[in-house]
């Protein structure tokens, strides 16, 4: 009885059929560094080792940034005689496997990236017909985390083709997080929930508030994109719209703030995108805000949602967990303004129970939703708050 108990887990291990993704990997979304948003093709590992050197001493990993991600380019132009991917020896001279290492024994997490396609976006090996070989020679490295993109996929079918890849790492028997990069093409959010622990939504961000180039744009329009998504994200399978660009050039401090606040009330996965190495004190203080970073890494897994546009403004709500909510208000408008919330407004969603206000920003308590509140909020910058159910205000079940 036992031998064939467990030639039925063996089977059930090799089966492809009953393959899935590594479970609980992604219990709140995930948090890290990424290369491409500041260094696009131009890295090598010096600037990982700094960059994680920097990320341990500022505070940031233990705020919560614990995986670092290459993104493209770090390959070599082409694989090798029997096909393996192999790094760029002049970026990567020590390869990936040491800098594996060198970041596990820094106390992060090893993320890499490659393509469903034949290449990548930037023109480097894809993982096409190599899947199950990749998979294995990233569990050999000590990878914890694939990004894959989608470019140069031809006819592919999305579900078919990133199954195969969550298969492959399955079956390479290393726990890695499977983030997909498939812009939100096909939809994910309505079948990548037992593929990947996450997937992009939108095409990529750019360092803007609301510009638009090509199928790049700023957080807002990205922002926009996200109503709707709510209900498609949770614990471990959250929507991604995309990596931060908070610190980077084109956006004022106050749209980097908005920007981090509202990546935290959709429960986004939280990649920040910035040189790290010469970061100023308002950017490391938005990155490390950690009553901001409790309410992205919230328990409940709720993505937020839009509750009301209006002219200058928008307001969006995320339940949390214990009957708590944040709110964002954003001044939408190009000019700072002296923005109320009266709270009659939201008497409906939260069933009549009265909150003490926490403001996530000045670290200051705000009164209670018992009186409408005012804050004067500069252009494009928020209002982030958490709400505390007053003592004995909770409603009766
Ligand atoms: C695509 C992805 C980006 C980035 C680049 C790399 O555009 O959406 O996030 O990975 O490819 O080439």
């Amino acid at each position: 009885m036992k031998r064939l108990l467990s030639l039925l887990l063996a089977m059930t291990a090799a089966s492809p059929l009953l393959a899935q993704k590594f479970e609980g990997l992604a219990p709140t979304p995930p948090m890290g560094w990424n290369t491409w948003n500041t260094f696009a093709s131009n890295i090598n590992e010096t600037l990982i080792k700094q960059t994680a050197d920097v990320i341990a001493a500022s505070g940031m990993r233990d705020a919560g940034y614990k995986f670092i991600v290459l993104d493209d380019a770090w390959l070599a132009k082409d694989r090798d005689s029997e096909g393996n991917l192999l790094a760029d020896p002049q970026k990567f001279p020590s390869g990936m496997k040491a800098l594996g290492d060198y970041l596990h024994s820094k106390g992060f997490k090893f993320g890499i990236y490659n393509c469903a396609g034949t290449r990548t976006c930037a023109d480097y090996p894809g993982g096409r017909g190599h899947e199950f070989q990749d998979a294995r020679t990233y569990a050999s490295w000590g990878v914890d985390y694939l990004k894959y993109d989608w470019c140069n996929h031809g006819t592919a079918n999305a579900q078919e083709t990133y199954r195969t890849m969550r298969d492959a790492l399955h079956a390479a028997g290393r726990p890695i997080i499977f983030s997909l990069c498939e812009w939100g093409d096909s939809k994910p959010w309505t079948w990548a929930a037992d593929t990947g622990h996450l997937w992009r939504t939108t095409g990529d961000i750019m360092s803007c508030y609301d510009c638009t180039q090509q199928w790049s744009s700023g957080w807002k329009v990205i922002l926009d994109k996200q109503v709707g998504l709510e209900k498609y994200s949770g614990p471990d399978h959250w929507n991604d719209p995309d990596m931060l660009e908070v610190g980077n050039q084109g956006l004022s401090p106050a749209e980097s703030r908005a920007h981090f606040s509202f990546w935290c009330l959709l429960a986004a996965p939280l990649m920040a995108g910035n040189d790290v190495r010469s970061m100023n004190t308002d950017t490391l203080a938005i990155l490390t805000n950690k009553e901001a970073i409790a309410i992205d890494q919230d328990s409940l897994g709720k993505q937020g949602f839009r509750f009301r546009v209006e002219t200058g403004r928008e307001i969006w709500l995320r339940e949390l967990a214990n009957g708590e909510w944040a709110l964002c208000m954003l001044n939408t408008g190009t000019a700072s303004a002296d923005l109320t919330i009266d709270w009659s407004i939201t008497n409906w969603t939260f069933k009549g129970v009265k909150f003490k206000i926490r403001d996530l920003w000045s670290g200051k308590d705000l009164g209670t939703t018992e009186n409408p509140l005012t804050q004067t909020v500069q252009a494009h910058d928020v209002v982030f708050v958490r709400l505390t159910p007053l003592p004995g205000s909770m409603p009766k079940a």
